[in-house]
C-alpha cells in the first residue's frame, strides 16, 4: 500500500490545530505510521523545498518553517498520496474549496497549515527525510477489509 508525509506547518501549531488536522486523516480511515514533532533547521529545508530554491519566496517560506517545531507524519492506504493532496486542497488558503483543510483553515498562500506530498516517489523520498527507519512502524490498526473490498486493497 502507498504510504505519503505531511508535515503540520507553524502557521497550524501556532493555532492549536494539530489535533484537528490529524483527525481528519484519521476519521477518513487513513493508518497512522509515523508521528513526531520536530524543530526544522535550514539544512532540512534547502533539500526539501531545493525545488524552490530560485522562487523569490525561498527565504520566506524557510523561515516561516522555522517559526515553531512541526508535525510530520506518515499516512498509508490505498492511493493515499492522491487522496491526501485532495484533502489538503489547492496552495492558495482563499482558493481552495471548504471542506478542504486549506480551504477550511487557510486564508493565506504561505501560511497554508500543511505540506502532503506530490507524487508518490516523492513521498517515500520526504518519508525517508523526515523520518529514520525504527520510527515508522507497520501493524494492523483496523482490519483492511473493514476500510476496503477485498480488490481494492
Ligand atoms: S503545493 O503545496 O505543492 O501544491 O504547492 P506549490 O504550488 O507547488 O508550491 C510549493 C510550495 O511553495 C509554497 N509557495 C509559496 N510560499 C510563499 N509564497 C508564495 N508566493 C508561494 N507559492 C507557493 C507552497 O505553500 C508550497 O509549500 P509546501 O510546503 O510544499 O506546501
Amino acid at each position: 500500500m502507498e504510504r505519503t508525509l505531511i508535515i503540520i506547518k507553524p502557521s497550524a501549531v501556532k493555532r492549536d490545530l494539530i489535533g484537528e488536522i490529524i483527525h481528519r486523516f484519521e476519521i477518513k480511515g487513513l493508518q497512522l505510521c509515523g508521528l513526531k514533532m520536530m524543530q526544522l533547521d535550514d539544512k532540512i529545508l534547502n533539500e526539501h523545498y531545493a525545488h524552490l530554491k530560485e522562487k523569490p519566496f525561498f527565504q520566506r517560506i524557510k523561515t516561516s518553517m522555522m517559526a515553531t517545531p512541526v508535525i510530520v507524519c506518515c499516512w498509508k492506504g490505498v492511493d493515499v498520496v492522491n487522496l491526501v493532496r485532495r484533502m489538503v486542497g489547492p496552495t492558495n488558503g482563499r482558493d481552495a474549496a471548504l471542506g478542504t483543510i486549506r480551504g477550511d483553515y487557510s486564508v493565506s498562500v504561505q501560511e497554508n497549515i500543511i505540506h502532503a506530498s506530490d507524487t508518490v516517489e516523492n513521498a517515500e523520498i520526504e518519508i525517508r527525510r523526515f523520518f529514520r527507519t525504527e520510527e515508522l512502524y507497520d501493524f494492523e490498526q483496523l482490519n483492511p477489509s473493514v476500510l476496503y473490498a477485498e480488490y481494492e486493497k
